[in-house]
């Protein structure tokens, strides 16, 4: 008996081990999480606060939610990874009943063996203080109940919008419930806050001289067609009826006093700090962020290898995932985009149901999110494994253009060097090509910018200020020509992107993702190699 006692408890002690041993344990660590609330709470003015909340759980239909994500800002913050959280950080310490002193409060989801038998495991306060080196944590009901009291703060800060679009009603401190109560305590109207685009034609108006007036007043009609709120703006309207030089500096005065308010709550001062803080990657933060680059990589060199003319989009996706599953991948860190022909002339494809991708150029632009860390990158390739004249011209000029832009990825260099030296060199090549009719001719073949800052988001926040070191941005020029473009036809349904996520050192541009063949000649190496894929066959359920 003893034995089989003993036997059992061996067993269950080996399996929980071994439990353990099969999660992931390769996230940012606690002291990174706590460094930088020390870094954010340095900027902080003296005697502020601020409040940072976690991502809603979103519904789906009926009773399936949406996939959880957390909020980049947050897990930036704290490392936690469920939602109706809130982060408050203070700038000074705080002294509680039993004369105990904080300087931070993370408030989480309750434990609940009900809710965690359905849903999965929480982590709960106890485990909070451990595993994330938050010094104080009490459940989020606790942040309703015995409300902080802000209005001995001269500033509160939130993070931008508060995400309380939606109301999930099963639980008791859902992100409604918490930002309502946050509104209560701080007495928050939103009418208090002029949105970014009054704000913008305010600053406008309030800075431009007599003679730029006639300039304002056309901005002001344009930002009226897209957001009806400016038609109902007193200090708009009283502006545009200013018919003198007096009136409209009576108007501009009225202006730099809506301006001048200083509101208790303030919205833009955490984007900002967060967006520089962010922009820099820490040693520990390039080692996840390069793994995703490179597990995304490693999916484009299968890709290369099973793509055949039979395919379809969605198999092809399906590839990429795969490998990304293989590497203990959570999620993709946006929807996988993989276009072929005239598909691939839409930016943010994401359908993925055309089933034959023939002999036509696919663009694949996917990340892998790696440990919250996603890549982006993307690679335009033969589906038949051998670029046909035309497209081997279009691919080579972007190819050549996304070099040059690489190399304008240094230290000092303005945000934009590589967006400008990328349009210069594809410009020129359209012309040449006879694609456009000059060099300077108004086109719609390179459509958007070269460049954005990656790590948590995709489209990562950043000062876009002179580029840094250890900050990692993407370079990816593209020419798409949908059909019925006004060029010779041949030309018609070429797109090629090319993405490749940049890390910027002292020494030079580092890119990471250079393990995925960029040539059009090393593509069509690559794609003549031999995939275990190619065997992986199923019946076919066609009648
Ligand atoms: N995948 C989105 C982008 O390239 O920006
Ligand atoms: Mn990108
Ligand atoms: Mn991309």
């Amino acid at each position: 008996m003893k034995i089989v006692y003993s036997l059992i408890f061996t067993l269950c002690f080996s399996v929980s081990l071994f439990a353990q041993d099969q999660v992931p344990t390769d996230f940012l660590s606690k002291e990174f999480h706590k460094e930088r609330r020390d870094v954010l709470r340095s900027k902080m003015p003296a005697n502020s606060v601020a409040v940072v909340f976690a991502n809603p759980l979103r519904n789906r239909a009926n009773d399936v939610d949406y996939v959880f994500h957390q909020d980049p800002n947050f897990y930036y913050l704290t490392g936690y990874r469920e939602p109706n959280g809130v982060l408050v950080l203070f700038s000074d310490e705080q002294t509680d009943a039993n004369g105990n002193t904080y300087t931070e409060i993370l408030y989480v989801q309750e434990k609940n063996a009900t809710k965690e038998m359905w849903d999965g495991k929480r982590l709960g306060k106890e485990e909070a203080i451990k595993t994330l080196g938050v010094s104080k944590a009490k459940n989020a009901i606790e942040f309703i109940i015995s409300s902080i009291n802000f209005s001995k703060f001269s500033q509160v800060f939130i993070d931008g919008k508060f995400k309380d679009d939606y109301r999930n009603t099963s639980n008791k401190a859902e992100i409604f419930d918490l930002v309502e109560s946050f509104k209560l305590a701080t007495n928050y109207n939103p009418k208090d806050y002029p949105s970014k685009a009054k704000v913008y034609l305010y600053n406008a108006i309030a800075k431009a001289t007599i003679e730029e007036q006639s300039n304002i007043v056309s901005t002001i009609k344009k930002y009226q067609a897209y957001y009806p709120e400016l038609l109902e703006d007193a200090i708009i309207q009283n502006y545009l009826q200013a018919n003198d030089k007096t009136k409209i500096e009576d108007a501009q005065q009225q202006v730099s006093l809506v301006l001048g308010v200083k509101q208790l709550v303030d919205v833009s001062f955490l984007p900002e700090q967060l967006a520089a803080m962010r922009e820099i990657k820490t040693a520990e933060e390039l080692k996840l962020l390069t793994k995703a680059i490179r597990i995304s990589a490693i999916g484009q060199i299968e890709v290369m290898k099973a793509m055949q003319p039979h395919m379809s989009e969605a198999e092809l996706q399906g590839i990429h995932e795969f490998v990304y599953k293989k590497y203990g991948v959570a999620y993709e860190g946006y929807p996988s985009i993989v276009g072929a022909g005239n598909n691939g002339c839409i930016l943010h494809y994401i359908e993925n149901d055309r089933t034959k991708v023939g002999n036509d150029l696919v663009l694949m632009d996917l990340g892998a999110e790696y440990r919250a860390y996603t890549a982006d990158v993307t690679r335009t390739i033969p589906a038949n494994g051998k670029f046909t004249k035309e497209q081997k011209l279009i691919y080579d000029l972007v190819f050549k253009a996304q070099e040059a832009g690489i190399k304008a990825t240094v230290v000092g260099a303005p945000f934009r060097a590589p967006n400008n030296i990328t349009k210069e060199i594809i410009n020129k090549g359209l012309f040449e090509l006879g694609i456009i009719d000059a060099v300077d001719a108004r086109h719609n073949y390179y459509p958007h910018g070269s460049s954005h800052y990656l790590g948590l988001d995709v489209h990562d926040p950043g000062t876009r200020g002179n580029l840094q070191a250890n900050s990692v941005i993407t370079v990816e020029p593209g020419i798409y020509i949908p059909d019925g473009s006004p060029c010779d036809e041949k030309w018609w349904g070429i797109a090629v992107r090319i993405e490749d996520d940049i890390l910027i050192t002292e020494n030079g541009p580092v890119n990471l993702s250079a393990e995925a063949p960029r040539t059009s000649e090393a593509i069509e190496e690559m794609m003549a190699q031999p995939s275990v894929l190619n065997s992986f066959v199923l019946p076919s359920l066609d009648d």
